[in-house]
Parts: structure tokens; C-alpha cells; sequence
């Protein structure tokens, strides 16, 4: 069984037992089981949440690279409506770094979908540093960014036929805002 991400073991340690934490992207669910054993409850992210279920937290580790820039927006205006003002954003990103980029289909200038592999047709976005803080400043305020190689702590989820090499992600901490004036 995988470990948890770090960026969910850094969570664990900010979070009190018994909080409430919205995860993006489940996969063969290792943070899952790892926020649970925390003492943490665990809310995915298929329908809206009404504010008295607004979670303390969310994470999302190796899901938001998948679709264009629009829907990750989207995505990330969701997990901005379903925490509370000023709670942590644990989230990757993909990097401009990351060997895939610039392989396969181009949807964008910083979109591409592999033509072969586990992930054919998957469309992946990646970001610079600038991109990235631009996609996030509306809603989060940034703590931490940093850019990680992840072959060895990306999910083996879509990965199973052939093992990543040159992938490299952002790692964020962010919080989110009160409100857009902040
Ligand atoms: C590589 S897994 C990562 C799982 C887990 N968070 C981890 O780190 O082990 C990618 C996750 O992104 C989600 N996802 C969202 N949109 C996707 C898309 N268009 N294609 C593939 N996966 C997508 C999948 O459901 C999956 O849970």
C-alpha cells in the first residue's frame, strides 16, 4: 500500500482531530485512508456543499493537472466555495518542468494530451510560477510554492504500465481568501 503524499501528511499536522477536509482527485484512495486514521473526516468532491459542511481543509494531490486551464479554474472556484475563509489549500499543480510537457497533442500553449501510454487522450495542463500564482490569487493567498520531482511520490493510479520519469509538480500551501478584496 502507497504512502500518503507529503503534502497530506502536511496537513494531518496542521489540522486538529476531527476536522473536516474536502479532497479533489481520490485515486487508489492513500490519503484517504491516511486523513481517516488522523481522526480527520474526509468529504470528496462531487456535489455541492452547503455552508454548514463548508471543511476546514482541502487537498488535492496529482488531479489538478488533468484539463485545461478553464477546468481547473472551475475546479478551483468549487474548492474555494467548499471551505471556509481562510482555511489551507494542499494542492500540485503540474510544472513547465515536467517531462511531458510539450508531448503529445498541444490544446493550448501549456496543454498537451498523450497520443500513447496509460494516459493517452488525457488532457494535462502545466504551469510556470507566474501562471500559477495568476490561477490561484483571485481566491487563495499563497504560503508555500514549490516545485518537486515526483516520480517517485506521484500516485501509481494512471501509471501502472510504464513508471513516470521527469515528472515535476508545483506543491502549494495557500489559504483561502475572506474575501476577493482582501
Ligand atoms: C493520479 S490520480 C491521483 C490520486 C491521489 N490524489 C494520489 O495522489 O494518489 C488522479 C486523480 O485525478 C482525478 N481526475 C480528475 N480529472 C481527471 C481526468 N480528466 N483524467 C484522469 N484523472 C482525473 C482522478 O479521478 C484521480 O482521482
Amino acid at each position: 500500500m502507497r504512502a500518503a503524499h507529503p503534502l497530506a501528511r502536511q496537513l494531518i499536522a496542521r489540522l486538529p482531530r476531527g476536522a473536516r477536509v474536502l479532497e479533489i482527485g481520490h485515486g487508489s484512495g492513500r490519503n484517504h485512508r491516511a486523513l481517516e486514521a488522523a481522526g480527520l473526516e474526509v468529504l470528496h468532491f462531487d456535489a455541492a456543499l452547503a455552508p454548514a459542511e463548508w471543511a476546514a481543509a482541502a487537498l488535492s494531490t496529482h488531479a489538478l493537472l488533468h484539463g485545461t486551464p478553464e477546468e481547473i479554474a472551475t475546479l478551483l472556484a468549487g474548492i474555494a466555495c467548499g471551505i471556509d475563509g481562510g482555511a489551507p489549500l494542499f494542492a500540485t499543480f503540474g510544472s513547465q518542468r515536467d517531462a511531458r510537457f510539450g508531448e503529445g497533442t498541444a490544446l493550448g500553449p501549456a496543454t498537451f494530451a498523450p497520443t500513447d501510454g496509460d494516459e493517452r487522450g488525457v488532457v494535462h495542463s502545466y504551469y510556470d510560477e507566474a501562471g500559477l500564482r495568476s490561477a490561484l490569487q483571485e481566491l487563495f493567498a499563497i504560503e508555500e510554492l514549490r516545485e518537486v520531482e515526483v516520480d517517485a511520490i506521484a500516485g501509481g493510479w494512471a501509471h501502472a504500465s510504464a513508471p513516470l520519469r521527469g515528472a515535476v509538480h508545483w506543491f502549494v500551501v495557500a489559504r483561502r481568501r475572506f474575501s476577493r478584496a482582501e
